[in-house]
């Protein structure tokens, strides 16, 4: 089994696998098999899966990719992610389990990750109740949480501190809300690793050409994407990273291979998107405000319209 601190610096998303909310007839699922199956022979050891991604077809695909790979399920830390939008109950989580365990014939999850509004609907204590017995019969090694703040954060480490190790968040380049941002900082100091999705925002960071990447990227003769990725891993990050495309997928494993002067990445740290405020965040589902994962999506049209409103 691969422990904690041989997780590789990049781990492979799956989010356009097979489609996106149900599958696409018309996607090239051999293309992306091959493209998975490059990054785990190229050493990326960890993947996330989701069943609700392309209606299930994404776990499908990255399961034929480890597969056809040279690494065995031992080599490798998968976590299975269960979000709230198809999941009501404990007993729908262990099916999903069972799933996992058909699927990549394998009998145990690396790490089961909740989403903070799931945990809400199971119950913190009833949750806490099945990763304990999930744990105790060997079924997942450890446990994260999905889009949490830091009330949830703290409240679910309370429960499982020897279990949670885990938090995945979206803070990139331009998305830094601060309650991310103190979830962040709280995780570091309780040895829960930041799981980060949207490293890139999706390519949409380095379309923007920023000064400070532009500049980086001359002076380290890399892609903007690639101090992007370097820099995540600078802070202590596991960036996850979609791809479909094998030179990208080069590409983005290259940039963990390099390290910037300690200044620049200060300064990458520093960074703030200039006029840019976040609307307020939804963490419960409550409908008051916007969700995190929206956020990067949102990111271009609300910052045109920021931008707009605060020249006028
Ligand atoms: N917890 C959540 O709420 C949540 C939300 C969103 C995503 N996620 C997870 O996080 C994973 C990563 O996020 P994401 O896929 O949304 O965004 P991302 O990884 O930032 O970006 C993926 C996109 O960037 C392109 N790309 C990758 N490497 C590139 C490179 N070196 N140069 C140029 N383009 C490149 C990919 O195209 P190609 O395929 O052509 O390379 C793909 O279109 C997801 O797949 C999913 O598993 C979780």
């Amino acid at each position: 089994m691969i422990e904690l601190h041989n997780i590789s610096n990049i781990g492979i998303g799956t989010w356009g696998i097979g489609g996106y909310f149900t599958s696409l007839p018309s996607n090239d699922n051999v293309s992306q098999i091959n493209a998975m199956t490059h990054a785990l022979n190229s050493g990326i050891n960890y993947a996330e899966t989701v069943f609700s991604y392309a209606g299930g077809e994404a776990s499908k695909l990255l399961a034929n990719a480890i597969s056809l790979s040279h690494k065995k399920r031992d080599q490798l830390f998968i976590t299975l992610s269960i979000y709230h939008w198809d999941t009501d109950t404990t007993e729908d989580v262990v099916k999903k389990t069972e799933r996992f365990f058909s699927l990549y014939q394998s009998t145990y999850i690396d790490n089961l990750q909740f989403t903070l509004p799931l945990i809400i609907k199971l119950g913190f204590t009833k949750t806490r109740d099945l990763i304990t017995s999930l744990v105790a019969n060997k079924s997942i090694r450890y446990a994260g949480i999905i889009n949490t703040n830091i009330t949830g954060l703290k409240k679910f480490y309370t429960l499982i501190p020897d279990i949670l190790r885990f938090q995945e968040t979206c803070y990139n380049f331009e998305i830094r809300p601060k309650s991310v941002q103190k979830s962040i900082l709280w995780s570091n100091q309780h040895n829960i690793r930041t799981i980060s999705y949207q490293p890139l925002r999706r390519n949409r960071t380095a379309q923007r050409n920023w000064p400070i990447l532009v500049e980086l990227a001359k002076k380290y003769r890399k892609t903007q994407n690639q101090i992007l990725i370097n820099w995540q891993i600078s802070q202590g990050f596991l960036p996850i990273i979609k791809s479909a495309t094998i030179s990208h997928i080069d590409e983005n494993i290259d940039a963990t291979s390099f390290t910037m002067d300690t200044s620049d990445i200060d300064k990458i740290t520093a960074f703030r998107v200039p006029r840019y405020t976040y609307p307020k965040i939804d963490w419960h589902e409550s409908r008051q405000g916007i969700s995190l994962p929206m956020l990067p999506d949102m990111f271009d049209q609300d910052y045109k319209m920021k931008i707009s409103h605060n020249k006028s």
